[in-house]
């Protein structure tokens, strides 16, 4: 039958209830059965990024024979993995099982020939099939399955969590209903040395890293992709210098002040990623930032990417997070159950302004679990004395040491369920004296604001910095008062009702932000939105 294909959107990952399942692509992995080592964080990133150089991306027409082309494909090498995706067409992700394949297929690939345009020719993996004749009438129809790369809608993840049995159920379901595919995660280090490829032109040997959600374990499908470009890797081969009487350096320009280099780099890889770039559209230069940023929408990967320059200590913080997401299955449901119900209350926003960011969240779960009895998490000064000597790093004059080796890390004795967890998180929250004090990840212990600002969450390795200083008194406010009603709301609906008549639990907390669903949450947000469109409005006049 011709072009009879059907596409059927299957979820990616089959769920169990009350069971957490390892974040996708970033799971602690062992080496073998009989080996009991858990990879690194740098091990597992190092691997991805490997995978991503051997992949190409290839728009797909609809109407074609999936497994003839897979078989015309591999006539270049073996395909270690694929799968099919849709975002605004529908694309193939092509692992092959060696990086020169692509040199075999880049032998076969043509520059394409337009009417009245022009192609500018960057060569990328980016591709396109086109067929040359209609298909066969008789070939194989092929059914394609498309992994799904967005979060389920809300109003489908709440009538999932109803039907859970416990609250600790409820945010197993969340993390792994909404958290990042194997797939997803694929796709966003393929997006990573994609753009690296762009980048290698200007300057080869350049190395481009995603870092925060991507790779942190709280990720969650449909979040941006943050990525840098390391730099310093390039011309650091100093080892025979030492030896030899003459020493031979680059002739290059300079820049007054790192900032203004790093400026002037981003502002040329902007233009080219905005000229040259296959599917890099909508570039913005975000060059005044504190941290600059070139932001663009990633089309075939459907990716919002904001790329900075030498970030290391931010990749170092995404390890941290890593890690303690990866200690303990409570830690990751927790963390990513309230940045979905942060986000959802629209606490949280991917635009900057004066509202809380999911880094400084987190590290408000990850103090909160280190104030328990028994702590459920370490803190980074006792991570820092179990680094060894290869763990040994300081970026930029700050010492950013801590293990790296997760079996080195005593699981905690602690065994409180996620039921009393959330409502103590809401509690403790609700009640905190921010006005007084600052949390401290380093040292566990809240101690006193040495600023004004109006929440302050100590850089846990810059150590003299706020890492929420962009907080205002309103948005603390907000955050305060929706975490009493949620410790309040957890109180009221804390069990399944026998008749499955209402919303319970964090279905509850969630649909309290629903206008008109709850009364009482309903007439609170009518606040808060307003709130927010003042604050929207202030941010886009700065
Ligand atoms: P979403 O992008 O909102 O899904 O979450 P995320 O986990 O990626 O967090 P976010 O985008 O807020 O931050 C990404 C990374 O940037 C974090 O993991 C940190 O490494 C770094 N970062 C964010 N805010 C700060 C900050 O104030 N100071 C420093 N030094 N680094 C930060
Ligand atoms: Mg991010």
């Amino acid at each position: 039958r011709v072009g009879a294909i059907r596409f059927s959107s299957a979820e990616a990952a089959a769920v169990s209830l009350g069971e957490p399942q390892a974040p996708g692509g970033m799971a602690p992995t062992k080496d073998s059965e009989n080996d009991s080592r858990k990879k690194t964080f740098s091990e597992i990133l190092a691997e991805r990024q490997v995978q991503a150089q051997r992949t190409v991306l290839i728009n797909c027409p609809p109407n074609f024979n999936a497994k003839a082309f897979l078989k015309y494909l591999s006539q270049h090498g073996n395909i270690k993995n694929h799968f099919f995706y849709k975002s605004k067409a529908m694309y193939a992700v092509i692992e092959f099982s060696e990086k020169e394949s692509i040199t075999s297929l880049q032998d076969v690939i043509t520059i394409p020939e337009f009417k009245d345009e022009y192609p500018i020719p960057f060569k990328s993996r980016i591709l396109t099939l086109m067929l040359r004749k209609q298909s066969d009438p008789g070939s194989e129809q092929t059914q394609i399955l498309c992994h799904r790369q967005t979060s389920i809608p809300v109003e489908m993840l709440l009538k999932k969590l109803c039907d859970a049995e416990s609250v600790s159920e409820q945010l197993y379901l969340l993390t792994n209903e909404c958290q990042l595919t194997e797939e997803n995660t694929k796709l966003r280090f393929l997006a990573c040395s994609l753009i690296q490829d762009i980048a290698s032109a200007y300057v080869p040997d350049c190395i481009v890293k995603p870092f925060g959600s991507t790779v942190n374990t709280f990720g969650k499908l449909g979040c941006d992709l943050d990525m840098f470009l390391e730099l310093n890797k390039v011309g650091k081969n100093s080892a025979k210098r030492k030896t030899s009487p003459f020493n031979i350096i680059y002739q290059m320009k300079k820049a007054p002040s790192e900032r203004i280099a790093a400026q002037r780099i981003l502002n040329m890889l902007g233009e080219f990623l905005d000229n040259s770039g296959p599917g890099c559209e909508g570039v913005q230069k975000i060059l005044n930032a504190r941290c600059p940023l070139v932001r663009f929408s990633h089309q075939p990967s459907g990716l919002q990417c904001d790329l900075t320059l030498n970030n290391r200590i931010a990749l170092k913080s995404s390890e941290l997070l890593y890690l303690y997401g990866s200690l303990d299955p409570r830690v990751r449901a927790l963390a990513f159950s309230i940045r979905y119900w942060a986000w959802n209350h629209g606490l949280t926003s991917s635009i900057p302004g004066a509202w809380i960011t999911n880094f400084s969240l987190t590290m408000m779960v990850l103090f909160f679990l280190q104030q328990r009895q028994p702590p459920i998490v370490p803190t980074l000064d006792q991570l820092k004395k179990l680094a060894d000597a290869e763990d040994k790093e300081v970026i930029e004059g700050f010492d950013c040491t801590f293990v790296s080796n997760l079996n080195k890390i005593a699981p905690t004795s602690n065994t409180e369920t996620l039921d009393v967890l959330l409502g103590d998180f809401f509690e403790f929250y609700g009640n905190f004296a921010f006005n007084k004090n600052s949390l401290n990840i380093r040292k566990g212990k809240e101690q006193n604001k040495p600023e004004a600002s109006a929440l302050h969450i100590q850089n846990p390795f810059e150590e003299n910095l706020n890492i929420s200083k962009n907080v205002n008194a309103a948005q603390l406010q907000r955050f305060v008062s929706l975490a009493r009603d949620g410790a309040w709301i957890l109180q009221q609906v804390e069990k399944r009702p026998l008749d499955n008549s209402k919303p319970w639990g964090l279905a509850a907390l969630l649909q309290a932000s629903e206008p008109g669903r709850v009364g009482k949450g309903f007439k609170r947000l009518n606040v808060l939105n307003s709130d927010r469109v003042k604050d929207l409005l202030n941010s886009l006049k700065m």
